[in-house]
């Protein structure tokens, strides 16, 4: 059995066969999907896809990106919506330092506002970082032991993976394992404690090798579980078991 962390099944690439994409992920024995919402209106999409499939369950978050969008009445309808039994996360939040789409100054009081809610309500983050982990690292470090989450879709070296252990986050592998140039994201598959790994598609987006280019979705997560097991010279079953367990520890799904 295999969990994918982070989908966006939610948004209208996945309008004409949604259905068909998710019996394609149970016969791909992929039993539970979280989707993620990144503004006001992928969150609702989310919770409200959510709450029609037992399987499914969803976050809430402003991304860095629309960090402006983040008015105190998205705030107040985000910490409502956390006491959703199917809303087990805030994210996806963070730093996005490569599109820049909002100032840094902005994206980063976007992102410690969020940081203030999560920890308020107890519940875990999904962090989206993109060349930002200068900035990510010691903002989460400053609040160690006050929030536990999973830096998704990681993209650093193994140096970075160690910091982010230290700091209690979770390391979420997604596509890009398989791509044959992604030498640092194969170490840090290599290398990261089981315990502390989890897998993702990031959905409609980064398709694994097989797929590159095309719509992403949920049943490829397989694909990087075997990516994942081959790197460690293990079974792919192991890696879903393990990676199962640590969703449910993390976002205290069971
Ligand atoms: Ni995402």
């Amino acid at each position: 059995m295999f969990i994918d962390s982070h989908t966006h099944i939610q948004i209208s690439q996945f309008d004409p066969d949604q259905d068909a994409v998710l019996k394609r992920a149970l016969e791909a024995e992929v039993s539970t999907i979280l989707v993620i919402g990144f503004d006001l209106e992928t969150s609702l999409g989310a919770v409200e896809l959510a709450e029609t499939h037992e399987n499914l369950f969803a976050t809430v978050g402003m991304h860095p990106h629309d960090a402006k969008d983040l008015t105190p009445d998205v705030l107040k309808t985000f910490r409502e919506l956390l006491h959703h039994p199917k809303v087990i996360a805030l994210g996806e939040i963070g730093l996005d330092y490569y599109r820049n789409l909002s100032p840094h100054a902005v994206q980063k009081e976007a992102f410690e506002k969020q940081l203030d809610l999560a920890e308020e309500m107890e519940i875990p983050i999904i962090v989206h970082n993109r060349d930002a982990y200068m900035d990510i690292l010691p903002i989460l470090d400053a609040r160690q032991g006050q929030i536990q989450g999973v830096l998704h879709c990681f993209t650093g070296d193994v140096e970075l993976m160690h910091r982010s252990l230290e700091i209690g986050f979770y390391i979420g592998i997604g596509g890009i394992v398989t791509y044959p140039n992604a030498k640092d994201v194969q170490a840090v598959a290599r290398e990261v404690p089981l315990e502390r790994l989890l897998i993702e598609t990031d959905c409609p987006w980064l398709a694994p090798q097989s797929w590159r280019g095309k719509r992403n979705e949920p049943a490829y997560v397989r694909a990087v579980a075997e990516k994942i097991a081959e790197l460690r010279k293990t079974s792919v079953g192991t890696i879903g078991k393990i990676t199962t367990k640590n969703f449910n520890l993390l976002f205290k799904t069971h």
